[in-house]
């Protein structure tokens, strides 16, 4: 088998301790059990693969992205097997063992200050994209606003947990980053069966909630949840796919993640604890016919210096609110 045929058929598995209370069955997708441990090995796969089946992408150009780390890292298991270079360009928050992860497999990473406002040219959503537009050797990938990266999970993550429930799902809870991954498997899963509810978990500081439901642009403010939320509003962000959505807290998302090891024997990231956390506010007012669906991105080992160090807790008055 090819290590890109390694991508995809995660587990999905039922939480049995962390749901006690509730009557709803929670089933959880162990995306962490990817080969670049994180959902983001699909969309690296297919953005690419699509790439090359239109022309866009060229052997020998170098593939240029920004991301929290994870689609970095699937990125950079791609473009390997694939023989592209990959320039990454990450926040300067972004988890140590990320960074080590990425510079293990050779990747050329730009660290950016989070806290420029993203209408600069140099912030996070800006530099990549600026960069590709005066070197055509580059290559930008572009999740935030690629409708490919929806359609990898219409395409595989969708149909999965259609197959894996044999249908019998009535909620799909998952956290919004890009929004791949509820519009994509949200529009799966609708047509297959129009009544499943799809409910996005967003954080605060994020501006993805106040534009769903109020169409109101806040000022975002910073958090700490890798990989979900956002500052801008961005084209993989496809609100019609989505029924309802929760915030979260960076201090619930974290306990959660803590929660999800001690008592389900699970090392999941924060968005993971993010994802349970929304998924038990859903089960609060359902009964044991009813099925939730989530979804855990990566794994704790990435995030040791950070969720699971008491230290970091500390230096963040630990997310007192
Ligand atoms: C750890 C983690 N969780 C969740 C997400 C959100 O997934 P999506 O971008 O498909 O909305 C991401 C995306 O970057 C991520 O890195």
């Amino acid at each position: 088998m090819n290590l890109l045929d390694a991508i995809g058929n995660t587990p999905l598995v039922q939480l049995h301790n962390i749901t006690k209370g509730t009557q709803a069955k929670i089933c959880a997708k162990l995306e962490f059990t990817n080969p670049g441990g994180s959902i983001k090995d699909r969309i690296s796969r297919y953005m690419v693969e699509k790439a090359e089946k239109e022309g866009k992408l060229q052997p020998g150009q170098t593939i240029i992205e920004n991301s929290s780390g994870n689609t970095a890292m699937g990125l950079a298991i791609v473009a390997r097997q694939k023989g592209y270079k990959l320039k990454i360009v990450i926040r300067d928050t972004t988890s140590k063992e990320k960074l080590k992860m990425l510079q293990v497999l050779g990747v050329d990473v730009i660290a950016v200050d989070a806290s420029l406002p993203p209408e600069r040219e140099d912030s996070y959503n800006n530099y990549a994209k600026n960069l590709a537009a005066k070197n055509p050797d580059l290559f930008y990938i572009d999740q935030h606003n690629n409708l490919n990266n929806n359609e990898a999970h219409y395409m595989t993550t969708g149909p999965e947990i259609w197959e894996q429930t044999k249908g019998k799902i009535d909620y799909f809870v998952a956290g919004i980053g890009t929004g791949g991954t509820i519009c994509g498997v949200g529009r799966f899963l609708k047509e297959k069966n129009p009544n499943i509810k799809i409910i996005a978990v967003d954080p605060f500081g994020s501006i993805f909630y106040d534009y769903f439901k109020h169409k109101k642009l806040i000022e975002p403010y910073r958090y700490f949840i890798e990989g979900l939320g956002d500052e801008f509003l961005i084209k993989t962000a496809q609100f019609e796919y989505i029924d309802d959505m929760i915030k979260v807290t960076d201090k619930n998302s974290f306990e959660y993640a803590m929660k999800l090891a001690y008592e389900e024997g699970i090392i999941a990231g924060g968005s993971s604890g993010a994802n349970i956390w929304g998924a038990l506010q859903i089960a609060k007012d359902l009964d044991e016919n009813k099925r939730i669906v989530t979804i855990f991105p990566d794994s704790g080992y990435k995030y040791f210096s950070t969720i699971y160090n008491e230290d970091w807790w500390k230096q963040h008055n630990n997310f007192a609110d």
